[in-house]
């Protein structure tokens, strides 16, 4: 960990034992350093705890509490070279997204920041002469997460900042393989004046542990998790037992379509960062492009050229666009989905050929049918399966034909088209001649089994809240 200046962002780090966890770089296998987990024992006395201080936390002031978050939010911004160093030594993905991710992190605690300081009841025209009614808004009480490895810092800000800004503590698992960038904010959390107990991180070399002990615990009354729909839905019902507040952000299967009157260059340039954004290592990347038979031709042979020029490595080499995936699991997965989809008949237009440790080659698949298992399944790899269509029907069918409901992207120009397959696609997001869409001012969240709850945007913060009714008589 040399490469990182401000050593206080690694305080975290111990020496090695049976309950240490190590933590190591994917793009080159080695060890970056252990640190500390938890046992049962632990993680439900820092559970007590959290209630403990949320009780004090929820009753300070909403400017209060922005004033803190505000804090943690500038510390983030200084430290955004070290985070992003950490972020690329751990997870793998190129500095300069890495440091883009620190900065996409940072912007959900200043944007909560200031939501928390507008949350409104309401008051309500009575049903007789003698009441009066309204409603407040107050938080849930003691709010738990499980993130994941993609996305080491933002999908813990994302979680923790709105729930923090509305009053309620915070206990997060990050992934094993990612601890290390979620330790580093969350000390920054504790520099900018959050008490200790208010935000927890906890770790055990079981995931599922964890996960039981947050769904069972009573103390416990929200579940915030981001990850894929076998995990989700298990948590789901797990926390049936104790009827525990869930939010899941889950898997994805995005269609990415180029219609004939896109503009092409654009479509390129949104496919290029859609679907290699984090070595397609996200819920939201195109995971199959349909492309229109009257601009197949020219869609690909753009598309082909600028795939040819990303460059893999590691991610604190420079120029690096494509880093390694996260271990050896995945890159397995991803390399029998290639291989099954040129069984089934499908062509590889590029890349395929085999890499060292954890990379995979940029690719792109022709003559891709809809029923393949690369267009079925979430492939969260560089891997770009290609189908031709020909109408607005077909195409609109095969692009909801999937158990998914995540994020959708299409390229059109036509503005009767742009309504009709805006609202056709059955996505919880959709891209309209746009390839990255994520932002902390607008709601994330996804439909069918990509999950159910909104992340960012004004809706984030309900997910912390309940809302109280009350009704005065005698008046
Ligand atoms: C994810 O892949 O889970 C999150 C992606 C994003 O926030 O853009």
């Amino acid at each position: 960990m040399k490469e990182i200046k401000n050593t206080a962002l690694l305080v975290f780090i111990c020496e090695p034992s049976e309950t240490t966890l190590a933590v190591t770089n994917p793009a080159s296998g080695e060890l970056l350093c252990h640190i500390p987990t938890q046992t049962e024992e632990e993680i439900n006395t820092i559970i007590e705890r959290s209630a403990k201080a949320q009780k004090e936390w929820k009753n300070t002031t909403a400017k209060h509490r922005s004033s803190i978050l505000n804090n943690w939010y500038q510390l983030l911004m200084e430290n955004q070279d070290d985070l992003g160093r950490i972020m690329t030594l751990e997870q793998g993905k190129p500095l300069a997204e890495a440091k883009g991710e620190v900065a996409y992190g940072a912007s959900f605690i200043e944007w909560f920041a200031e939501e928390g300081k507008r949350v409104y009841g309401d008051t309500i025209p009575a049903h007789t002469g003698d009441r009066r009614l309204m409603t407040i808004k107050q938080p849930v009480g003691v709010a738990s997460a499980i993130t994941p490895w993609n996305f080491p810092i933002a999908m813990i800000t994302r979680k923790a900042a709105p729930a923090l800004a509305a009053g309620c503590s915070f206990i997060g698992k990050p992934a094993n393989q990612t601890p290390l960038s979620a330790y580093a904010v969350v000390e920054l959390a504790y520099q900018a004046g959050i008490p200790k107990d208010l935000l927890r991180l906890v770790v055990n070399h079981s995931s599922r542990l964890v996960g039981e002990i947050f769904c069972n615990s009573t103390t416990i009354r929200k579940l915030s998790f981001t990850g894929s729909t076998a995990v989700g839905s298990q948590l789901i019902a797990q926390c049936a037992e104790t009827v525990k507040r869930v939010s899941m952000e889950l898997g994805g299967n995005a269609p990415f379509v180029v219609f004939d009157d896109a503009d092409i260059d654009a479509a390129v340039a949104g496919a290029i960062a859609s679907k290699f954004r984090n070595a397609g290592q996200t819920c939201v990347c195109a995971n199959r492009l349909y492309v229109h038979d009257d601009v197949y031709d020219q869609f690909m042979g753009q598309f082909i050229e600028a795939v040819r020029q990303l460059k893999i490595g590691n991610g604190l080499d420079e120029g690096v666009n494509i880093g390694p995936v996260i271990d050896q699991n995945a890159k397995e997965g991803i390399n029998k989905l290639i291989a099954k989809a040129v069984e089934q008949g499908a062509t590889l237009a590029y890349g395929g050929s085999p890499r060292e440790g954890l990379f995979v080659e940029p690719t792109v698949l022709t003559d891709v049918e809809q029923s393949m298992d690369i267009v079925q399944e979430e492939i969260f790899g560089p891997v770009a399966p290609v189908i031709r269509f020909r109408t607005d029907e077909e195409l609109i069918q095969n692009a909801n034909d999937t158990v998914y409901g995540l994020a959708a992207y299409f390229y059109s120009r036509d503005i009767g088209r742009i309504f009709k397959v805006s609202e056709a696609l059955e996505y919880g997001m959709v891209g309209i001649n746009e390839g990255i869409i994520s932002t902390e001012v607008a709601p994330f969240g996804g439909v069918k089994q990509s999950g159910f709850g909104r992340e960012g945007g004004k809706e984030g913060i309900e997910e912390y809240l309940d809302t109280k009714y009350l009704c005065y008589g005698g008046v």
